[in-house]
């Protein structure tokens, strides 16, 4: 072999090594990259799994902590925040679907893609308590025989000077709004507070006139009255808690309380903030058949700040707030 041929051999080799480290590197790369998509696999699926299993959690605790709560609703419909709390800190381990409240369950999405959630119609915030501010008084809850309340004028410029007492629990309530009004810019009117028993028959009487002097017969004048001016015996305003309101200039323009009140910026101002005083609007329009009483945007009641928020925020009347 001369020198040359040798030393093209040599190369020839040369080449060969290196042609085995390159296919050598190349299959470590291959497995390398074959390994992390394997472990990257796996890793994803592990997470994806660990995702799932939460929200499936979720969706089942919803459920046990609604029913723990209405089952926690005392006789008067309060529940404590205590009964809340503990529902929820409770351990569930069976989850059964509790009676009566199958709305509540958590739908299968797999199932029923498209029902749309129901409308929510829980009242607002937690039932206050009733008590004596709450008293329900109408022509089918006769006021207590002989109930007469503790009462002192109210300090306004601008109330009736034969109706402007109010129950001594509740003036001071009512002297605020009035105050609050002004400051406001809205000058008010008290145009009837309480009344005696007496009094509420003599008002009480004159309507039914009215409508006799209209042509009614005797039973239907006394069905008609009974609509505007509560029949003796089922006044609010014989409870003390009871206020006529309008405009200070109300009486320049009209001759009667009607329901023309309620275009006034005074009623507007009554309306939204009576409840922070205590107040209910207790005849609103729409709840004749409940309170047994025509609209009357002038009405108000006191109830105490708790029931009159709730009252107005979940728009019901007296009578619904002492059903509950
Ligand atoms: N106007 C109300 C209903 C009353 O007479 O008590
Ligand atoms: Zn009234």
């Amino acid at each position: 072999m001369t020198r040359e041929q040798a030393e093209k051999l040599k190369q020839e080799n040369r080449r060969k090594r290196l042609r085995k480290k390159r296919i050598k590197a190349f299959t470590l790369l291959a497995l390398f990259v074959v390994a992390v998509v394997i472990v990257l696999f796996f890793a994803v699926k592990g997470i994806m799994y660990l995702v799932n299993r939460d929200d499936q959690s979720e969706g089942i605790e919803s459920p046990i902590g609604n029913a723990g709560v209405v089952d926690s609703v005392g006789e008067n419909g309060e529940a404590s925040s205590d009964d809340i709390i503990s529902d929820e800190n409770s351990e569930q381990p069976d989850i059964e679907e509790p009676e009566g409240t199958d709305s509540t369950a958590a739908p299968d999405s797999s199932e029923a893609p498209t029902v749309e959630e129901p409308a929510n119609t829980t009242p607002v915030g937690t039932k206050p308590q009733q008590s004596w501010s709450t008293m329900l008084v109408n022509q089918w809850s006769y006021m207590p025989e002989g109930y007469v309340p503790e009462v002192r004028p109210i300090s306004y410029e601008g109330v009736s000077p034969a109706n402007n007492k109010f129950d001594v629990r509740a003036a001071d309530a009512l002297e605020q709004m009035l105050a609050a009004a002004r400051e406001a810019g809205y000058n008010m009117y008290l145009v009837s507070a309480y009344r005696t028993h007496e009094y509420q028959v003599n008002l009480f009487n004159r309507k039914v006139n009215e409508y006799k002097a209209l042509g009614y017969d005797d039973a239907t004048a006394y069905s008609e009255a009974s609509q505007w001016v509560a029949i003796p015996g089922t006044s609010e305003h014989c409870t003390g808690l009871a206020a006529d309101i309008v405009s200070s200039t109300w009486y320049n323009y009209n001759s009667d309380l009607t329901h023309d009140f309620e275009e006034t910026d005074h009623f507007d101002w009554l309306y939204e903030h009576c409840a922070d005083y205590g107040f209910i609007l207790r005849y609103p329009k729409g709840a004749e058949a409940i309170t047994g009483i025509t609209y009357e945007p002038w009405h108000y009641r006191f109830v105490g700040i708790d029931a009159a928020k709730y009252i107005m925020e979940n728009h019901i009347t007296l009578e619904e707030f002492c059903a509950e």
